[in-house]
C-alpha cells in the first residue's frame, strides 16, 4: 500500500479529439513540497484540475491517502483537505482583506458558506475567528493591508491573500497554480519568505514558471511536456535528464 497523500495513476483528460492530459502518474508525500514544471498548454492547469475535482479523469484514478477519490466531487474533497490558488486569483475583492481571511476561516471550521453580507454582521466579530485571522496576517505579512479593500491591492498582495485565505482552512494538501505570475521580483520574495516557512510542514504542489524561485522551495520537479509527465525527481537531476534537455530547455545532446 502507497504511503502517498495524494496520487495518480494514468490519469487523462481528453477535450474533443484532444488530450490535454496523458495518463499522467503522479504521487506527493505528506509534507514533502512538489514543482510542476512545462511549457504553455503542456497540461499543468488541467492536471491540477483533475486532483481538485474541477475535472473528472477520462482515464485513469486518484487516491487522496490511499482511498479512490476519482468520483468525489469538488466541494467534498475541499472538505477532505484538497486546496488550490489560481492562475488569475480568486477572492472577494470588495471587501477587505481581513473580511476574505475571516470568511474563509469560517467556511472551513463551520464547513458551510453563508451569505457574505450575513457573515459579516453576524460572525465577523467572533473571537476566533479573530484570533486565527490576525495569526495569517502576521505569517502572511498583511497587517498594514488588513482594512484595505482587495480590489485595490497589488496583484502580488493579492496572491498573497489567496494562499492566506488556503492556509487560514488548514488543509492537507496545497495547490497553486503560478503564484510568481505577473508579480514583481520583490513580491515573490515576499512570498517565497512565507513558503519557506511552510516547507515540510505542509504538502504543497506548485505550477510555476519561474524556475530559479521555485526551486527554492521545492525538493522534486515535475516535468509535463504536451500532456505527459516526461520526467520526475530531485531537481537537479530532473533538470538534467536528457528527456527533459530536449523537450523543456530544447538542447539537442
Ligand atoms: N476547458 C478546455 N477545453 C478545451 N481545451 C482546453 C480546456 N482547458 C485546457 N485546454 C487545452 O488543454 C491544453 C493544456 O492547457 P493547460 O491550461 O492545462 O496548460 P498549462 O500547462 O497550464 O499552460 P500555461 O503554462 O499556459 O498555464 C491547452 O492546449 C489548452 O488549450
Ligand atoms: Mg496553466
Amino acid at each position: 500500500m502507497s504511503t502517498s497523500l495524494i496520487e495518480t495513476k494514468g490519469v487523462s483528460k481528453i477535450f474533443g479529439a484532444f488530450t490535454a492530459v496523458d495518463k499522467v502518474d503522479f504521487a506527493i508525500e505528506e509534507n514533502d513540497a512538489v514543482g510542476i514544471i512545462g511549457p504553455n498548454g503542456a497540461g499543468k492547469t488541467t492536471f491540477i484540475n483533475i486532483l481538485t475535482g474541477n475535472f473528472i479523469p477520462e482515464e485513469g484514478r486518484i487516491f487522496y491517502m490511499g482511498k479512490d477519490i476519482t468520483d468525489v466531487r469538488i466541494e467534498k474533497r475541499i472538505e477532505m483537505g484538497i486546496f488550490r490558488t489560481f492562475q488569475l486569483v480568486h477572492v472577494f475583492d470588495n471587501v477587505s482583506v481581513y473580511e476574505n481571511l475571516a470568511l474563509s476561516y469560517y467556511r472551513k471550521e463551520e464547513n458551510r458558506s453563508v451569505p457574505l453580507n450575513m457573515f459579516l454582521v453576524n460572525f465577523l466579530k467572533k473571537k476566533d475567528i479573530r484570533r486565527k485571522v490576525e495569526e495569517a496576517l502576521e505569517l502572511f505579512h498583511l497587517e498594514k493591508k488588513m482594512d484595505d479593500i482587495v480590489g485595490n491591492l497589488s496583484l502580488g498582495n493579492q496572491k498573497k491573500l489567496e494562499i492566506a485565505m488556503a492556509w487560514i482552512a488548514d488543509p492537507a494538501i496545497f495547490i497553486l497554480d503560478e503564484p510568481f505570475a505577473g508579480i514583481s521580483d520583490h513580491e515573490i520574495d515576499d512570498i517565497l519568505v512565507i513558503l519557506k516557512k511552510l516547507h515540510h510542514k505542509k504538502t504543497i504542489i506548485i505550477v510555476e514558471h519561474k524556475l530559479s524561485k521555485l526551486t527554492e522551495i521545492v525538493d522534486t520537479l515535475c516535468v509535463m511536456h504536451e500532456g505527459q509527465v516526461i520526467a520526475s525527481g530531485p531537481c537537479e537531476e530532473t533538470l538534467n535528464n536528457p528527456e527533459v534537455r530536449k523537450s523543456y530547455w530544447k538542447i539537442e545532446d
